[in-house]
């Protein structure tokens, strides 16, 4: 078997972090997405890698390299212009060959793993398995409705009246069976080459198409709050270790990872919480559900449910919670005034 990573797309509702890296690669418990992925992928045994990437496919390139020190092969697949999954499958149609392969969403995140319902597809090898998740509000994914026996009937694309409330997650099992549909489609309202369309038109044509439910923690990382909901999830397994420096005054509790060359001083970390290498904190309280990024600088800061990237700096500004802050941003009292300098589509939420 082998995988096709997507990784392209434009990550909107992500500005503006996504105006300087693809939201694939936002870190998430200290570790891009798009690492949580291919070690999902790399857990069910698949080595060969596809990635199909987007506009900014030199970050993803850099960030990853040929996957050697995941234990993977990648395989760097570029789309000039974001045009539907099942797009992304005939680029892929080379690399795959005659293959059965899993399709995995470059920003869904799934920390229970697919394992078993791998296993289900290998078994019984129906030309194409669906993971699915009963969720509130069908009406943001694609959705599948399902007879008595498993059997996957008619899937529809963000319907307004949904007819299950199964979800599809961002990943799919197939065989070479699927080239044929993706093929034979054309785009769909979105201008896009849809793979629930695929699907469909491989049920249509009498394909087998079964789904299995996956029980677990999911989110696509699309908006701010569903990388703060991922980073609080995955930072619950953290294992505790300190590699940088505590020093005596300082209080660290529940799981905290202190990467080396951080310097925590006077501060209490509450965890789950992870310091990044090389970050300094002091005087400082932070946590729990934080993830600070690599040579940042907090002193005197508050900060709680949060990641900052690399390079930021908060200087005695306290009771922050909920943020993402971007490469090297500057927070502070400055010249004691107030004043901003923000880039496009930031958002500031400031007491009036
Ligand atoms: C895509 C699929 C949708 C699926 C979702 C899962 O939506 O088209 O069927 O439910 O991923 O993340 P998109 O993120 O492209 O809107």
């Amino acid at each position: 078997m082998k995988a096709l990573v997507l990784s392209g797309g434009t990550g909107s509702r992500l500005r503006p972090i996504t105006y300087s890296m693809p939201k694939q690669l936002i870190p998430i418990a200290g570790k891009p997405v798009l690492r949580h992925v291919l070690e999902n992928i790399r857990e069910l045994g698949v080595m060969d890698i596809g990635i199909v990437t987007g506009a900014r496919d030199r970050h993803i390139t850099a960030a990853l390299g040929d996957g050697s020190d995941l234990g993977v092969r990648l395989t760097y697949l570029p789309q000039e212009q974001p045009l539907g999954l099942a797009h992304c499958v005939a680029l892929g149609r080379e690399f795959l060959g005659a293959e059965d392969f899993v399709l995995y969403l470059g920003d869904n995140v799934l920390p229970e793993g697919v394992g078993a319902l791998a296993a289900e597809f290998a078994a019984r090898r129906p030309a194409a398995q669906l993971v699915v998740q009963k969720v509130a509000d069908p009406r943001r994914f694609g959705v599948a409705e399902l007879d008595a026996g498993g059997a996957v009937v008619r899937v529809t694309e963000k319907p307004d009246r949904p007819r299950s409330d199964l979800a599809l997650v961002g990943v799919y099992f197939f065989t070479a069976a699927v080239h044929r549909a993706v093929a034979a489609i054309a785009p769909g309202p979105r201008g896009e080459l849809e793979i629930t369309d695929a699907v469909q038109w491989l049920i249509t044509a009498g394909a087998e198409v079964r789904a299995g439910e996956y029980g677990g923690f999911w989110r696509d990382t699309g908006r701010v709050e569903d990388v703060l909901a991922c980073n609080r999830r995955l930072l619950e397994g953290i294992r505790p270790a300190v590699a940088g420096t505590v020093d005596a005054a300082s209080r660290l509790t529940g799981p905290v990872v202190v990467e080396a060359g951080a310097r925590v001083t006077g501060s209490r970390i509450e965890g789950p919480a992870l310091i990044g290498a090389g970050t300094v904190v002091e005087d400082s309280r932070i946590g729990p559900y934080t993830s600070l990024g690599r040579d940042c600088v907090l002193r005197r800061a508050g900060l709680e449910d949060s990641v900052t990237l690399d390079g930021v700096t908060i200087d005695r500004v306290g009771g922050l919670y909920g943020s993402l802050i971007g490469r090297a941003a500057r927070i502070g009292p400055g010249d004691g005034r107030r004043r901003l300098v923000v880039g496009d589509d930031c958002r500031v939420e400031v007491a009036a």
